[in-house]
């Protein structure tokens, strides 16, 4: 059918663009492509709770007789639900981790414990969002399993750096539902038609401008971060035509939209140390490292301020980091200024 459609038209569905882009690896057996197929499907899944969200009062008195507690179940719970089943009934990975959950999934079945990945995510990004009708996201990672074929997953299979992910992407629902994901080959970005129920290829090869004008941050903290992250963002904010300063202030709430708006416009998104968390909020592997992963392939950069983000060696699941991600120039700026201010902080 799809062969007729695209025949038809130029229409490219994200099952298409996985199964041609197999040959980018050699001797793949198709495992990854479908485990991100199985992603696509829960997505969709998620996707039309998504635009129900709203109505979830009404639907649930009238449901009431339904599946009990389905009608209750927070969103958060659901979707992390609904890719845990996507994944583990896929069979393409030995385990899974979720911001949602304490510790890590290793799935005992035969087909899972011959598989050779594990998944991470954050299943619904933004969550805040949800009762206010604000784009929202799903985040995944993926990573080849340390543990050996046939076993059950371990810990080690989880706190990978993020350099060792061999696909990451995410999914925004907004004003249109896309799927964005690179597998270390450029990135790409399907929207969701909702006509066919598919994802067709909309944005080919993604890549993020050099510089941006905008910046990202919760600056209700700003007098809690570093001075190096407080002179950025009131050089940010000067005046000064030849850099089209002053840049706009952007900040959604939900990581994935910011990061989405950011991907596409050019700009930088920060979520710095701050009194109150000097670790950030975000997490380095269901947040920071998938999104650093997207950056870098686009053509950004992604710091904890420091270092590059992939480069960290995660010690706990559910680990937090600060995050600077975005335009190249635009990270190496406040890089510059973090250096020059936090450091002479240090020596004083
Ligand atoms: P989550 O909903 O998965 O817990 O993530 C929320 C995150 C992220 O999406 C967003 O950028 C950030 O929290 C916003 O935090 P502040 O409200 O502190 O700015
Ligand atoms: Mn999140
Ligand atoms: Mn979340």
């Amino acid at each position: 059918m799809w062969r007729y459609l695209r025949a038809m038209s130029s229409i490219v569905t994200l099952s298409e663009f996985i199964m041609e882009r197999q040959a980018d690896f050699p001797y793949a057996s198709g495992d990854l492509s479908r485990l991100l197929a199985d992603i696509g499907i829960a997505s969709k899944i998620v996707n039309h709770k998504v635009n129900k969200a709203g109505l979830q009062d009404i639907l649930g008195a009238m449901e009431s007789t339904n599946v009990q507690g389905e009608t209750q179940m927070k969103l958060d719970v659901f979707a992390d639900q609904a890719l845990l089943n996507a994944v583990r009934w896929g069979g393409q990975v030995c385990g899974a981790a979720s911001e949602e959950n304490e510790r890590y999934f290793a799935f005992d079945t035969e087909t899972c414990r011959k598989s050779k990945y594990v998944i991470l995510f954050d299943p619904l990004d933004g969550s805040s969002n949800i009762d206010v009708n604000v784009s929202i996201g799903t985040i995944f990672s993926v990573f080849r399993r340390k543990s050996s074929v046939g076993d059950l997953a371990n810990v080690n299979d989880f706190l990978q750096r993020g350099a060792e992910q061999v696909a990451a992407g995410y999914v925004i629902y907004g004003s249109s539902t896309m799927l964005v994901y690179t597998t270390g080959h450029g990135v790409n970005g399907f929207t969701l038609e909702p006509s066919i129920g598919e994802f067709c290829l909309s944005h080919e090869n993604m890549r993020i401008p050099e510089d941006g004008k905008i910046y990202s941050i919760n600056e209700g903290n700003l007098y809690t971060c570093s001075k190096g992250v407080q002179t950025y963002v009131d050089w940010c904010r000067q005046n000064d035509k030849k850099t089209s300063r002053p840049y706009s202030a952007r900040y959604i709430g939900s990581l994935v939209a910011d990061f989405h708006r950011n991907l596409i416009k050019g700009g930088i998104y920060i979520y710095p140390g701050t009194e109150k968390n000097p670790e950030g909020k975000l997490r380095l592997q269901y947040e920071c490292n998938p999104l650093a992963f997207i950056a870098e392939q686009a053509g950004g950069l992604a710091t904890d301020g420091k270092q590059r983000i992939m480069d960290l060696q995660p010690k706990e699941l559910h680990q937090r980091t600060p995050l600077f991600i975005g335009s190249k120039n635009m990270v190496e700026r406040v890089h510059q200024m973090i250096a020059e201010y936090d450091q002479a902080e240090i020596k004083n």
